[in-house]
């Protein structure tokens, strides 16, 4: 194309976004004025725009993108399978390749007895499908009061309006919404840079165990369905829970036959050095787990719901002439499932998953840990290729710098101008490169997110902060 035909195209796109794409989670103000960046193509680590500036994609897409960009081989199914069979109907009792070799695969990357897949559209249908499950199983066994969810403050599960419920961020939350309050039980948020007013660092884990109990016991175990918890606390800012936590608190739920769902939407497909990181990680074995993201490498969309033997006995055995009414019109999309398969194949191939645990992730924790020198980094968290700078305004008191300051936005800002993309949550900055990142991209991924802080610091000191 000609230069000035290229720059009208590019104009018309920009214009076209700004004038009707209405994005998730548009911040309308800003969005007004400033548009959006507009990607063109991508390679590896990096994704360019328009006018072909580069940028190391320090988000993996939004956390999805696990085998890099550019792969054609994942191209080449997609084509492939889109010319043999472009779509078929999931319902009832029709079936497609791609959809059933996958199921198969996941059930034997999968821990445990997790042998029955539900295939979805992402990660919020596969959430809202299992809650879904959850109640049909209880119905099935002649326990209807279990209808109850607990999930954790700071968790997010979703943007479907059950689980933007099931969400606890309280960013997320707006006065304009509808919450379900009758279904929804929150437990606090297990990060342990902020435990709650007269609760210290040390004690903070029992209190937490103590309180997920007497949630329990308040809520009443045989009105309580299911825990759905995240591993890793991901958009609510990469909140590693504490591991006893864990054990305990899955250990409560199998005592009162509470079903644990592991929301492995982001933890899921080796970002933290396991193809899933309940068993391998935490140690422990969910009697569901719910995935998405890395599954396709964003590739496609999809979500898969991972479910155990013995819950499938149940809704599958509970009488005659019964159907599971949930399920979408590309539940098991051929496309999808093909891709899925591709990249799942790449990713035992180059042993992704090892990589990131014995090699890139500990590499990649260790040089963002490198930042905790700079003025306003409170903390720095995460596990392998999760990764959350903590802004503050004082390292100390870990006094938080006041809303209207928008540190994180101001640093992926800076960040953006210098070439990176990350992704800024309230004051925090959150990390998630894919898992084909080497050494020295992860270098230039830290030089340039020093760079970014520095600049924004030398602004903030400018506008009178103490720093
Ligand atoms: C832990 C978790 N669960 C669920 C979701 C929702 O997935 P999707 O956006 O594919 O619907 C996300 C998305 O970021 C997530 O991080």
């Amino acid at each position: 194309m000609a230069v000035e035909t290229q720059n009208n195209f590019d104009n018309v796109v920009w214009e076209s976004d700004r004038r009707h794409f209405f994005h998730p989670w548009t911040h309308f103000d800003s969005f007004k004025d400033e548009g959006s960046l507009i990607l063109t193509r991508a390679e590896g680590v990096y994704t360019y725009d328009a006018s072909g500036k580069r940028y190391l994609d320090g988000v993996g897409g939004l956390w999805c993108m696990n085998v890099g960009y550019g792969r054609d081989e994942i191209v080449d199914a997609i084509a492939e399978q889109a010319r043999e069979l472009a779509y078929a109907n999931p319902f009832v009792d029709v079936g497609n390749a791609p959809a059933a070799l996958l199921s198969a695969k996941l059930a034997e990357l999968s821990p445990g007895d997790l042998n029955r897949v539900m295939l979805t559209c992402g990660g919020s249908t596969a959430n809202d499908s299992m809650v879904r499950l959850a109640h049909y199983y209880w119905g099935c066994k002649n326990q209807k009061s279990r209808k109850k969810i607990i999930t954790r403050r700071g968790s997010y599960h979703g943007s479907t309006y059950l689980t933007q419920s099931m969400t606890g961020k309280p960013a997320d939350r707006m006065p304009e919404f509808h919450y379900d309050t009758d279904l929804i039980v929150y437990v606090s948020e297990p990060n342990s840079y902020r435990p709650p007013e007269g609760v210290s660092e040390a004690d903070f884990e029992q209190w937490l165990i103590d309180e997920f109990a007497e949630t329990i016991e308040r809520e009443g175990p045989e009105n309580i369905a299911a825990h759905f918890a995240e591993p890793i606390l991901g958009a609510g800012g990469v909140v590693v829970p504490p591991r006893r936590y864990i054990t305990e608190t899955h250990e409560l739920c199998r005592q009162h036959g509470i079903l644990y769902v592991a929301d492995e939407v982001v933890t899921g497909f080796g970002r933290v050095g396991a193809w899933f990181a309940s068993l391998d990680v935490f140690g422990i074995q969910p009697d569901a787990i719910v995935t998405a993201k890395g599954i396709t490498s964003g590739y496609q969309p999809l979500g898969a719901v991972l479910v155990s033997d013995a819950i499938y006995e149940v809704v599958a055995e509970a009488g005659y002439d019964r159907l599971f009414t949930n399920g979408y019109t590309y539940s098991g999309h051929p496309v999808a499932c093909a891709a899925a398969l591709k990249n799942i194949e790449i990713m035992e191939r180059e042993n992704l998953p090892g990589r990131v645990r014995d090699d890139i992730g500990p590499y990649f924790m260790e040089q963002v840990g490198t930042l905790k020198d700079m003025p306003t980094v409170g903390d720095i968290r995460g596990m392998h290729l999760m990764a959350c700078v903590v802004n503050v305004a004082d390292k100390e008191t870990r006094e938080e710098l006041p809303a209207e300051v928008n540190i994180g936005k101001r640093i992926s800002n800076a960040a953006e101008e210098l070439g990176l993309l990350v992704r800024p949550v309230g004051n925090l900055n959150v990390l998630s490169p894919p898992l084909t990142i080497t050494r020295t991209e992860v270098d230039e991924l830290v030089s340039m997110l020093r760079q970014s802080m520095d600049r924004v610091c030398g602004d903030l000191r400018q506008e009178g902060f103490d720093l």
